[in-house]
């Protein structure tokens, strides 16, 4: 029987028309994702998205990496920790100022078991939600001694404690590199580093890389830049593809070789309190983050490996 890209393919006219060669190269490529098993790690993955810039698609990526990585049967736990709440918005749970959040599991006032709150897609998928109360912390927290580990002790005391095992964590980080950034970056093991494809991408990037590099010296050895996603990028520009051989030159090991590309899909879904993966599972921007969170999940191995190794020298 002629499968769907094919019917697609015989209607539009196959590779002489693009947007027919576009609709069945998204649908062969969704079925082969339907077709795969997602590895799941063998110890849990605490995975930070940082970059300090704006805009950039850390929301984004934290929201459908997550979401797809849930669809994928694996057990998520995302941490807002931008007092914008955009992930939490995203995802669909509760963060209307005064709603239990991060806020509080940093203040210690509530444990992460009793602020989680289950998505209303994903029966694997939880969310620790951030309303705009989350930006007083920063001051609040400033005088205290262990104020960096905030979050790992957190963190800490809820999977000693959880009867639920997570085969990944991962942190929502707000666009700066202030104390809520320290926080995630010292609870993790991983940063996920987003990369817009935009002609001033790499510029900040440096910046960033030496904030992990202080992080790595003074609290946290282990630190690893697992992962770079290049977003928004736009296969009909030369400035794209230039953009990802660049971070590819510097980073062979590190970057994704599934880009996200600019969707208006990707970007309307949350308004509908929803990720792409839910909103428009078919488009190209869900098989794009379905890709890039099989690519991660795979990489788990060596990963795992590389952090062990790491742990074991500063020890
Ligand atoms: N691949 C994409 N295609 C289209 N719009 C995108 C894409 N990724 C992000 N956006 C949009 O760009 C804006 C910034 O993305 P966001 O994930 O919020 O960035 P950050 O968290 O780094 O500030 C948002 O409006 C988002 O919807
Ligand atoms: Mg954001």
């Amino acid at each position: 029987m002629e499968s769907a890209s094919e019917t697609i393919k015989r209607i539009f006219g196959g590779n002489g028309n693009s947007v027919g060669a576009e609709m069945a190269e998204v649908s062969s490529r969704y079925n082969a994702l339907e077709r795969v098993r997602f590895p799941k790690p063998s110890r849990t993955r605490y995975i930070a998205v940082a970059n300090q810039k704006g805009g950039v698609g850390k929301t984004t990526t934290t929201v459908n990496i997550a979401a797809a990585l849930a669809y994928a049967h694996s057990r998520v736990l995302v941490i807002d920790m931008d007092p914008q709440g955009n992930a939490s918005t995203a995802l669909g749970v509760k963060h209307n100022t005064g709603e239990p959040s991060t806020y509080d599991v940093l203040e210690g006032r509530k444990s992460i078991e009793e602020v989680k709150q289950r998505s209303p897609v994903f029966k694997t998928l939880d969310v620790v939600p951030a309303s705009i109360d989350l930006s007083g912390a920063e001051l609040e927290v400033a005088d205290m001694e262990d104020r960096n580990n905030l979050l790992k002790n957190a963190i800490f005391s809820f999977t000693e404690s959880s009867k639920t095992h997570y085969d990944y964590v991962i942190i929502d980080c707000p666009p700066s590199l202030g104390l809520l950034v320290i926080n995630a970056m010292c609870a993790v093991n991983e940063v996920l580093i987003p990369i817009q494809a935009e002609y001033y991408a790499l510029e900040g990037l440096g910046q960033l890389i030496q904030t992990i590099g202080l992080v790595q010296e003074h609290y946290n050895p282990a630190l690893l830049v697992s992962t770079m996603l290049v977003t928004m990028f736009d296969r009909r520009t030369l400035l794209s593809k230039e953009i990802y051989d660049k971070v590819y030159e510097h980073y062979p090991h590190i970057v994704l070789k599934t880009t996200i590309p600019r969707t208006v899909k990707i970007s309307e879904a949350p308004s509908f309190a929803k990720s792409v993966i839910e909103y428009d599972p078919h488009g190209m921007g869900a098989v794009s983050y379905r890709e890039a969170a099989l690519e991660i999940a795979r990489r788990s191995p060596s990963v795992l490996k590389t952090i062990q190794t790491r742990k074991q020298r500063s020890n």
